[in-house]
């Protein structure tokens, strides 16, 4: 019943580039799918989503972060997510809850115990089925980041700012899960050039999705 595909990286990875890979790919071979985000996917997910990645004139907390996030997924997943898995579609997500393993496990610190009590109560069993992990040194995906910051006129977000050793936890996790879970993950060298991810993209895809 549907597929749950996950793309997943540090900033500046290629999470973006990827995901429009997949869809051009996922239309050409003719499999119906939907396209969402995280945190986001739904008005109300976007508004947490908005309050995640601003800042705040008071701390905000590790576990107020996690609770948001969470809570945003909650509304993607009961609203987005399971009624397109339902209808057998393919569901494409730019980040889910392995991204707060990495970020808010081992950016922030926050026990990985803890994360899974809330990936529990909010996912039941749902997992993704493929994650495209997008690896890249944090140093050249921070750099991709801000040179997509001054092209758009934007600035970095509450996240962006974090120092270089936050992003180098964060991809450390990720890695550590793919060795984990290696029938899930499909780790891409993100350093590559786009057209080589391209390339072991649609690999991956035809490996996992066929040609219908
Ligand atoms: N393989 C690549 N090589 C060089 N530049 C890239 C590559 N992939 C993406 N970019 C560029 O880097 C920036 C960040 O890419 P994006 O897909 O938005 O990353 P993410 O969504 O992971 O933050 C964009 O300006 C994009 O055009
Ligand atoms: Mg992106």
């Amino acid at each position: 019943m549907g597929f749950f595909l996950t793309i997943e990286g540090c900033e500046g990875a290629g999470k973006t580039t990827a995901k429009g890979v997949v869809l051009q790919w996922l239309k050409a071979v003719g499999h119906e799918f939907v396209e969402t985000r995280e945190p986001g996917g739904t008005p109300l997910a976007e508004q947490l989503r908005s309050l995640v990645l601003s800042e705040h004139e008071e701390i905000v907390t590790d576990t107020t972060e996690l609770l948001m996030v969470f809570a945003a997924r909650c509304q993607n997943l009961s609203q987005r997510i399971e009624p397109a898995l339902a209808e057998g579609k393919v569901v494409v997500c730019d980040r889910f809850t392995d991204a707060t393993y990495a970020y808010q496990g081992g950016g922030r610190g926050i026990d990985e115990q803890r994360i899974a009590v809330l990936e529990q109560l909010v996912q039941g069993d749902r997992r993704p089925d493929m994650t495209l992990l997008l690896d890249i040194e944090p140093e050249l995906g921070l750099a991709r980041a801000k040179g997509r910051a001054i092209e758009q006129g934007g600035s970095l977000d509450r996240i962006e700012q974090e120092a270089i050793e936050f992003f180098h936890r964060v991809r450390n996790v990720y890695l550590e899960r793919a060795e984990r879970y290696p029938g899930q993950y499909v780790v891409v060298d993100g350093g590559q050039s786009i057209a080589e991810v391209e390339a072991s993209i649609i690999k991956a895809l035809r490996a996992r999705l066929g040609n219908k």
